[in-house]
């Protein structure tokens, strides 16, 4: 059997869904993703821009890469896959999307219940008082940015190398991982722990995995099927086959 109609098969089945995704899945919007040719991690060292030492020793320079992310993150579009993995909510009322990535498409494609594991490029917060504070404006008027109460340097609201991920939206990531009937693992490699390790906790709990990501990633052993297309391909076509399956049993 074709390895779409075996997902919707066990979508079908489910009703505790979990969508677990990376830059993949923005890739079709023309994100860059991190790893492999063209990643943003072969233009840029990890060190120079993604850690608290590159913040401390050179705010402008990181600023610059975050004020690139954010530019070409406010021009891209939520993609076919966005759209479909938002409308499995009508189908999955309980659907949670844990993503790793930070460019709220997700959210713009109508998702809402987005965990966000490593932050958002919308949200900034103070290296000195801690306030955090959203803002969408592309460019920001100063860079770096100054907080307003207590004019220390504000930082993009990101996990960097070396950062613990937000201890309330992990714990929660965990939870609906481990209720999970079924996870869908879209555009992800799966090298980035903690991250990853919610597919184990996924499939140990008893989930059926299903990976969407035209090369196997590094949790393919944990998957229960593997479809190897593009995100903005599969998922329309997956959507459309639930449906079919749902329709013949009514
Ligand atoms: P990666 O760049 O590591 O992996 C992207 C994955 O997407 C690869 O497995 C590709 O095969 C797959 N892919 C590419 N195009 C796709 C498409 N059209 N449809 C589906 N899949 C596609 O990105 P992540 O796994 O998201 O962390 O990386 C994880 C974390 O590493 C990121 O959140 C970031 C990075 O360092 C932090 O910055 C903390």
């Amino acid at each position: 059997m074709e390895p779409v109609m075996r997902a919707a098969l066990l979508l079908s089945r489910a009703k505790n869904v979990v969508v677990f995704t990376g830059a993949g899945v923005s890739a079709e919007s023309g994100l860059a993703t991190f790893r492999g040719a063209g990643g943003l991690w072969e233009g840029h060292r990890v060190e120079d821009v993604a850690t608290p030492e590159a913040f401390g020793r050179d705010p402008l320079l990181v600023w610059r890469f975050y004020a690139m992310r954010r530019e070409n993150a406010k021009k891209a579009q939520p993609n076919p896959a966005h759209k479909a993995i938002a409308k499995l909510e009508e189908l999955f009322p309980s659907l949670v999307v844990v993503t790793q990535n930070v460019d709220g498409l997700h959210q713009r494609a109508g998702s809402t219940r987005v965990l966000e594991l490593h932050g958002s490029l919308w949200r900034l917060f103070c290296a000195k008082c801690g306030r955090t504070r959203e803002d969408h404006q592309v460019p920001l008027p100063q860079l770096p940015p100054r907080c307003g109460v207590c004019g220390g340097l504000e930082r993009p609201g990101v996990v960097w190398f070396g950062e613990p991920l937000p201890e309330a939206v992990l714990a929660e990531a965990e939870r609906v991982s481990s209720q999970a009937d079924a996870m869908l693992v879209v555009g992800t490699s799966g090298v980035v722990w903690p991250a990853a390790g919610l597919v184990e906790v996924a499939a140990a709990w008893g989930a059926a995995v299903i990976e969407v990501n035209p090369e196997p990633s590094a949790l393919a052993y944990l998957a229960t099927v593997q479809i190897p297309a593009k995100a903005g391909e599969a998922l329309p076509a997956l959507t459309a086959r639930l449906l079919e399956v749902q329709g013949a049993r009514a």
